[in-house]
């Protein structure tokens, strides 16, 4: 008999007095950089921020192109900076927030594949998961605990 393998994960929702200082500033940091987004495609401005071991907290919008598929979603464009500039300062969380230009309301946005994939590789880089925060259109926020409650059996090793 075929032998049944479940997989699961635990989210939490957060109200914004629920988060901590350092969190809530995160969260601000990656609307700030949303405002700044280069999407006159989609109109969907995304803002992501992360904060390092260190203590730095870098941050990124998505950057689009005529040429669709060349777009860079916020959050890879963010681990691409990080990795070649921090080379040896591990993520440990990352905001993502989101906006439909011209609207008020905040959207949800929780990271595409690409994005996942590449929120894997930084974890396997410094073994250290990276905990997100997604905000949501009511303020509050989804707090996941790694890329394995959104990627889970991914691709990571090439020696099987
Ligand atoms: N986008 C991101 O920046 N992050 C995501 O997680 C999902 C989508 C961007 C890509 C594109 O510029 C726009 O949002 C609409 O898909």
């Amino acid at each position: 008999m075929a032998k049944k393998i479940t997989i699961s994960a635990e989210l939490e929702e957060l109200s914004w007095e629920e988060l901590s200082i350092s969190e809530r500033e995160l969260v601000v940091e990656a609307k700030k950089i949303s405002q700044d987004a280069y999407a006159p495609y989609s109109n969907f401005q995304v803002g992501a921020s992360i904060l390092m071991k260190s203590g730095i907290v870098l941050k990124s919008s998505n950057q689009e192109n005529v040429s669709f598929p060349v777009g860079v979603c916020a959050e890879r464009l963010l681990l691409g900076f990080a990795g070649a500039n921090h080379p040896n300062d591990p993520v440990l969380q990352m905001a993502i927030v989101a906006k439909k230009i011209g609207q008020e309301k905040w959207a949800t946005v929780s990271p595409c594949g690409l994005c996942r994939q590449t929120i894997s590789e930084t974890e396997m880089r410094f073994g250290q998961a990276i905990e997100l925060l997604i905000l949501l259109p009511n303020g509050n926020v989804i707090k996941v605990p790694g890329i394995q409650a959104l990627l889970p059996f991914k691709f990571e090793d090439l020696n099987g």
